[in-house]
């Protein structure tokens, strides 16, 4: 066997060991009882020990040498260059500190429910401090073995070959032009109000739709189901993607953009490269590309007038409401899901302001990174980035302010960035799709998304890694990455 069949088969038994992880993984989030969390907690400790210790093999850095002096297909040479890279992030940590990080994360992360709830700042800023301090080393580790910044040797992690100079230069006219575009849409939205749709969705009714929905958009059911968790996710493998969603009974919207958010996760899972499915190669391209699948199904699909004339009708089926009840009207539905509002939370954003969210987060966890700011003065500085881009206070506010994400607690920096990418990437891609299906809108109207669906898995799913976001998109849409698609899409569906 040749140096790069054994690469791929030490790959295929690493992916093999995810598969169980993924599925099990699913399992605790939607079906596990609680008594089985400890046993299971170790069981899941002994399997990633056993897909880390496979990743830093010694014997990949010898396969990995061997296979520059063979002929390779492009796919197979792709297929080396991720291996490398992703051998490389695993190999340049030693075990001793990944230890000590997962341990300090743990701990962190305990503390964060605690702390959040109860709006205490002193509980968890030691634990963040511990946090910050090991990814400032670690961003120094990583750094010197890619020979990158410190910053851009984290976000490699998420989003390869994008830098933070990269991120300046796309954040910098959203920072300047939303905060006055999100003034103008709030005082043109004044002026036709949401009329409210009732406080009271059966769950059964929810489900029904929500699969109807997912069935609508091109779920593949032979290779996936829906299911309930507290944190809506989509997990599980190309082959069997589990999406998951939780319900309110008191609206319904939530959990039914929720579910087609996840579905654009799904779908791009179950387009990977069908060949390849057991290699790194096969593997998403990036966090933003992931959430830029679920963005165009959610946000550029899902919220357009064309999907909610397809889709009022069902909705008014499936609550048993009239179909002259003006609250139900498709102008009313589709204002009840383009509302724009300045407020807290990330999670709750609308696609408008969403983006200064995330760049309030990456300006701080930059400096955090580079240790021009301390965690100690975090708080003081969330809150007047807060004042500046959404001229709110978070003073004393730090269960909707600095607390409200688990990332940082979490050891995650560098994540955050990979939202606002994928938003950006889902308005050129749906832009570059209609134009060359230009009956995308009408299909989509009477709910046929084949030829959308086709596109994507010719342009983006079945890419698989085999390309940087940057050759991805100038293949699929004529240009790199921009903010222009972005944000001729606000001004055209919250202004004209
Ligand atoms: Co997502």
């Amino acid at each position: 066997m040749n140096a790069y069949k054994e690469l791929e088969a030490h790959y295929q038994k690493i992916d093999d060991l995810r598969h169980i992880g993924a599925i099990t993984g699913w399992d605790e989030s939607a079906m596990m009882p609680a008594g089985g969390g400890a046993a299971r907690s170790r069981a899941m400790a002994t399997l990633n020990v056993l897909v880390h210790d496979l990743t830093v093999d010694p014997q990949i850095s010898d396969w990995l040498m061997a296979c520059e002096n063979l002929e390779l297909s492009p796919m197979q040479t792709a297929n080396v260059a991720v291996i490398q890279r992703e051998h490389r992030q695993a190999a340049c940590l030693t075990s001793d500190f990944v230890r000590a990080q997962t341990e300090a994360v743990m701990a962190s992360e305990q503390q964060w429910r605690i702390s959040r709830a109860e709006n205490d700042w002193a509980t968890i800023q030691p634990h963040l401090e511990r946090v910050v301090g090991l990814a400032r080393e670690e961003a120094a580790m990583r750094a010197d073995a890619g020979g990158l910044g410190l910053y851009d040797a984290m976000l490699e992690l998420y989003e390869p070959g994008v830098t933070a100079s990269q991120l300046d230069t796309l954040f910098e006219p959203l920072k300047t032009s939303l905060p006055p575009l999100t003034d103008a849409i709030i005082a043109h939205q004044a002026n036709t109000p949401c009329l409210p749709l009732g406080d009271h969705f059966e769950v059964a009714a929810q489900r029904e739709l929500g699969l109807s929905v997912m069935k609508t958009l091109g779920f593949d059911f032979n290779h996936g189901r829906l299911d309930t968790s507290h944190h809506p996710f989509c997990g599980g493998v190309a082959e069997d993607v589990r999406l998951t969603t939780r319900y309110s009974e008191t609206d319904f919207l939530q959990s039914l953009f929720g579910v087609i958010h996840e579905t654009g996760h799904a779908m791009y899972e179950q387009g990977r490269p069908k060949d390849w499915l057991t290699q790194p190669v096969s593997q998403a391209l990036s966090m933003g590309t992931h959430e830029s699948q679920s963005l165009l199904m959610e946000m550029q699909a899902g919220r357009s007038p064309a999907f909610m004339t397809f889709i009022a009708p069902k909705m008014r089926a499936a609550f048993g409401r009239a179909e002259d009840d003006p609250a139900w009207s498709v102008d009313n539905l589709y204002r009840q899901v383009t509302t724009v509002r300045r407020d807290f939370i990330r999670v709750d954003a609308d696609e408008v302001t969403y983006p200064l969210h995330v760049i309030l987060r990456y300006e701080l966890e930059k400096a955090l990174i580079d240790g021009s700011l301390t965690v100690a003065d975090l708080p003081e500085a969330w809150h007047q980035k807060m004042t500046d881009y959404f001229g709110l206070s978070t003073a004393g506010n730090y269960k909707n302010g600095v607390m409200q994400d688990v990332h940082w607690p979490a050891g995650l920096i560098g994540y955050f960035p990979t939202y606002t990418l994928g938003a950006l990437m889902a308005a050129q891609l749906f832009e570059a799709a209609k134009t060359s299906q230009p009956e995308t809108l009408q299909q989509i109207e009477t709910g046929d998304f084949t030829g959308l669906l086709s596109w994507l898995r010719q342009h983006v799913h079945n890419r698989g890694s085999a390309v940087s976001v940057d050759q991805l998109m100038t293949d699929a849409t004529g240009l790199p990455l921009t903010t222009d698609a972005f944000l001729t899409h606000l001004h055209r569906r919250y202004l004209d």
